[in-house]
Order: C-alpha cells, then sequence, then structure tokens
C-alpha cells in the first residue's frame, strides 16, 4: 500500500511516499531557517512558511518517489501534538487531497509517529518493546505492548531534554535549535570537567526533570567572566551533555531491567544524539538487550515516520473521520 505522508507540527515541512510501512521511496524534509534570528520557533512564521512551501514539497515528495496522486492509497498526517497554526496547515492540505480524491485519511499521534520511525527501519524490532521518546518537546518512557498498545512509565514533569539542550547551547552562543551543535562540541570536551545535578537520578520510578539543570548551567555560566566561558565552551557542553544523558541511560536501563524487555529504541531528535547512543548501547549490551536508534533524518521530525504510523494504524483500525476535530487516537498526552 502506499501511504503519502504530511508532517507540519513545528518548524519542519515535510511530506514522504513509504510502501507498505517499511519502504521509503521519497522523505522530503524542509527545515525552516527563518526562526534562527528569534533563538526560537514562531509558530505564526511558521505556519505562514508551512503555507509557503507544503504544495512544493509535497510535489516533490511525488516526483522523487515517482507516482502520482492517483496511485496513493491513503493519506497519513500528524494532528498533534504541535503548534496548532502549523499543524492546521498540514492537516488541512492532507484532509483536503483525501476529500478531494477520496483516498482514505488517517490523522497521526506525533508520538505515534517517533515510535513507528523505529518500526519503519528495524524489521527485526520485536512488536513488544520500551522505547525512549526524547525531542524538543516530549522525555517519555513508553513500553510498547504492540503498535497502538502503549503504557506510558514516566515522563518529564517540567522542560523536555531536547529543550534543556536548546536553551545550555543558546547560553554557550551556539545557533537554534543547538542541540546537534552542542552535541558536535561536546566530542571536544571534558565531560567530568564541571559535576552538573543528575535530577530524579536516585528516585525510584521513571520521572524526569531538566529545568534543574538548564538553570545550574546559567548560574555557572553567570560566575565566569567572557574569557573563561570562551576556554572551557566544549568542557562546559560535555559535562551538561554528560548530566542529561546519564539520566535517560539510568531511567532507561531500570525500566528494561524491571520490566523485562529485551528491545529498547531511541527516538525522537535528541535519539540522534552520540552520548546517549553510545553510553545506552554498552549498559544494554551489559545486560544482554539490544537497542535500536533511526538514522538521523528519522530521528528529528519527517513525514516517512508519519506515513508509516498512519499505515499501522489503518491497518488496526481502518481510515480516520475527514472532520476539523478527529479525535485522537493515542491517550499518551
Ligand atoms: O523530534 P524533534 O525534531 O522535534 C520535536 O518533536 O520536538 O526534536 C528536535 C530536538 C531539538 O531540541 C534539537 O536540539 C534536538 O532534538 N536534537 C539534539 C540532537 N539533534 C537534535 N539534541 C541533542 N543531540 C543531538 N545530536
Ligand atoms: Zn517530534
Amino acid at each position: 500500500m502506499l501511504v503519502l505522508g504530511i508532517e507540519t507540527s513545528c518548524d519542519e515541512t515535510s511530506a514522504a511516499v513509504v510502501r507498505d510501512g517499511r519502504e521509503i521511496l521519497s522523505n522530503v524534509i524542509l527545515s525552516q531557517t527563518v526562526h534562527s534570528k528569534y533563538g526560537g520557533v514562531v509558530p505564526e512564521v511558521a505556519s505562514r512558511a508551512h503555507l509557503k512551501t507544503i504544495i512544493p514539497i509535497y510535489n516533490q515528495a511525488l516526483s522523487e518517489a515517482k507516482i502520482a496522486l492517483n496511485d496513493v492509497e491513503l493519506i497519513a498526517a500528524t494532528m498533534g501534538p504541535g503548534l496548532v497554526g502549523p499543524l492546521l496547515v498540514g492537516l488541512t492540505f492532507a484532509k483536503g487531497l483525501a476529500y478531494a480524491k477520496n483516498i482514505p485519511f488517517v490523522p497521526v499521534n506525533h508520538i505515534e509517529g517517533h515510535i513507528a520511525a523505529n518500526l519503519l527501519e528495524h524489521p527485526q524490532l520485536g512488536s513488544h518493546h520500551l522505547t525512549l521518546i526524547v525531542s524538543g518537546g516530549h522525555t517519555m518512557l513508553v513500553e510498547v505492548k504492540q503498535f497502538g498498545d502503549y503504557e506510558l512509565l514516566g515522563q518529564t514533569h517540567d522542560d523536555a531534554a531536547g529543550e534543556a539542550f536548546d536553551k545550555v547551547a543558546k547560553l554557550l552562543g551556539l545557533g537554534y535549535p543547538g542541540g546537534a551543535e552542542l552535541d558536535r562540541l561536546a566530542h571536544e570536551g571534558d565531560p567530568n570537567y564541571v559535576k552538573f545535578p543528575r535530577a530524579v537520578l536516585k528516585e525510584p520510578g521513571y520521572r524526569f526533570s531538566y529545568s534543574g539543570l538548564k538553570t545550574a548551567v546559567a548560574v555557572y555560566l553567570r560566575k565566569l567572566n567572557q574569557k573563561d566561558i570562551k576556554k572551557h565552551k566544549a568542557d562546559i557542553a560535555a559535562s551538561f551533555q554528560e548530566a542529561a544523558v546519564a539520566v535517560l541511560v539510568e531511567k532507561t536501563v531500570r525500566a528494561a531491567v524491571e520490566r523485562n524487555i529485551t528491545d529498547i529504541t531511541l527516538s525522537g531528535g535528541v535519539a540522534a544524539n552520540s552520548r546517549l547512543r553510545k553510553l545506552l548501547t554498552e549498559r544494554l549490551g551489559e545486560q544482554n538487550r539490544r537497542l535500536f536508534y533511526p538514522s538521523p533524518e528519522l530521528c528529528t521530525d519527517n513525514a516517512a515516520m508519519i506515513a508509516a504510523a498512519g499505515y499501522y494504524r489503518y491497518q488496526k483500525e481502518g481510515p480516520g473521520e475527514l472532520i476539523a476535530n478527529a479525535v485522537p487516537y493515542l491517550k499518551l498526552v
């Protein structure tokens, strides 16, 4: 089945064609650069940028897949969570196409899309697995019993991990969003240079917290002069990253052991983090467990994961309703 996916939940305009939830024929992603001068995503600016680019991006997705709209058998679009204005652009566009061409339509939960990114790329992944979803908006540990059957084990009770990466990157004078750049810079630094707090690490359970860590870095930087910040920028980046990643790793390993789950996945933008991938691979390996993560372009928001999630949803439940407020399928948020 050929599925067209549309994703516009934040600052990526993306359209993709995926066959049977497994084979990517195209996955066009345009990251809006207009927000960097504001140091964060401006929702109204994002909505207008999506409006300008959604049709060319959709055309490119069809042409790279070498298909026509008449070949599309299912349309899937992100319906939330995300920024309301940006979401409406992609969702309305997708529903319009579906209605005009009488193609079944499935609204997709953004988080379920991130979960599907691993199913798309790793056929050997067990349908029962544990996933750590870490992005700019979410930090959650979810036990996936099978696609569509989830148990939320724990999540952040303040900032998301990606948000902390972006805020610390900004404090260090890196670009926006700064997570990937901070990751690169940290390779040159000493992760033990400053011992930043590892919030909720010792607490039982699977809660996360990132606002304290971000504040600790801000307070630390305030005590330094510009010369010292410049000299130790990589050390501070590495030390922050070490603290942020330590808690993610600890709680994920704990959940895998306590719940006796052998297959573990990382998803969301922060799943691209090199330190997180390395440490978690090592720790889970010691426990005879397997870690899977998507290739970098499937970690951050993209339409291929939405097309895949739409396909799996459709196999389970058939098409969604073509109404403005299609009811969310997933009770994760
Ligand atoms: O999943 P995503 O594209 O958007 C949301 O759903 O939020 O995730 C974006 C987040 C940003 O906070 C970005 O800084 C972060 O993922 N990110 C990273 C890395 N690459 C992207 N954070 C840490 N290390 C990376 N390599
Ligand atoms: Zn996302």
